[in-house]
């Protein structure tokens, strides 16, 4: 549904993204994940026609960026970071508004307005004026103003940020709601959005495109990775040299008396690292298994990637 090919933007001499490429299915929820200055914002306002990549293209159902950019943009919601909208204008008078300027009809409008109020959630706002909202209902009028003509993609940028848990909750339950029956790019530079949203994941990070893969399969993969936690009484420097004895072991860290050892994910060492510890004299208080959340794997890649530039 969505096929971005071999983007960069440059703002200026600014790099924001560097040759990114990836693909959304149609009816998939895509995260893109990122943290801050990754080029997120950049990306999506080039899907969405915003403004036009420094070289390479995007498709949307089909149609360029660079040469359908009315199509694309018909075929789009969008929720930009943050929203400029009529503030003195009643709710239900700004969908409608923005329902003309979107070429909704006026025999269709009366339904879609209808069905947009009614998934958003928005009722006992109507006959409010948009800057007198709170914040989450705010959102709320943002994501129906992107929905208003029935679009099949949206793409949200940080569409949770600012609000509190229980309207977090809320937007990600509205957005979960809609899989399957759109195509949705949702950025986000938090973790547990993505796992309990997303079924895709795309990390990006100094804009270039450090991973992609299913939600489920991104911990897997990188549980190659096993790590042991263990708690060791003594010289932290010794303690150290020893594990990294152990064949098969890899990056030995330590914040006081608490050691994380990694190791390729078949090989189960426990033993051997317990009896290392022991037999060199130490004193070994606790030993247990950790795989790797999914936040790990985040870390991980960004800041490998931050190594890696560095040297
Ligand atoms: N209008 C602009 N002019 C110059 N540089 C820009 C502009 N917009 C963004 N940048 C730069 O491009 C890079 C990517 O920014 P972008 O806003 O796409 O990141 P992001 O992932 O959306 O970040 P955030 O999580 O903070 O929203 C950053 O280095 C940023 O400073
Ligand atoms: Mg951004």
């Amino acid at each position: 549904m969505i096929k971005i090919e071999k983007v960069t933007k440059l703002y200026g001499q600014t790099v924001a993204v560097r040759d990114i490429s990836f693909e959304v299915a149609e009816g998939e929820i895509l995260g893109f994940l990122g943290p801050n200055g990754a080029g997120k914002t950049t990306t999506m306002r080039v899907i969405t026609g915003y403004f036009p990549p420094t070289d390479g293209n995007v498709f949307v159902a089909g149609h360029s960026v660079l040469d359908e950019p009315l199509e694309v943009k018909r075929q789009i919601g969008y929720v930009p970071e943050n929203p400029a909208m009529y503030h003195d204008m009643r709710t239900i008078d700004y969908l409608k508004f923005i329902g003309a300027v979107k070429g909704v009809t006026r025999t269709s409008l009366k339904e879609r307005l209808n069905k947009t109020i009614e998934l958003c959630a928005l009722k006992s706002v109507v006959n409010k004026r948009v800057g007198e909202l709170s914040r989450g209902f705010k959102q709320r009028v943002a994501l129906g103003q992107a929905l208003i003509n029935d679009p099949p993609v949206l793409i949200l940028d940080e569409p949770t940020s600012g609000l509190d848990p229980k309207q977090i909750f809320e937007i990600r339950q509205l957005i979960k709601s809609m899989a399957g029956e759109r195509t949705i790019v949702l950025s986000t530079h938090i973790l547990p959005e993505v796992s309990m949203t997303c079924s895709k994941v795309v990390i990006i990070n100094e804009g270039e495109i450090v991973a992609v893969d299913t939600t489920e399969n991104l911990g897997k993969s990188f549980v190659r990775t096993h790590q042991v936690e263990l708690v060791v009484k003594g010289p932290s420097k010794e303690i150290k040299n020893n594990l990294k004895k152990i064949d098969g072991i890899g990056k030995v860290d330590n914040v006081g008396e608490r050691y994380t050892v990694e190791m390729e994910k078949d090989k189960d060492l426990r033993s051997k690292i317990a009896k290392q510890v022991v037999q060199n004299g130490f004193e070994l208080l606790e030993l247990k298994s950790r795989s790797m959340s999914l936040e790990d794997v985040f870390i991980k890649l960004v800041t490998e990637e931050e190594e890696g530039d560095r040297a």
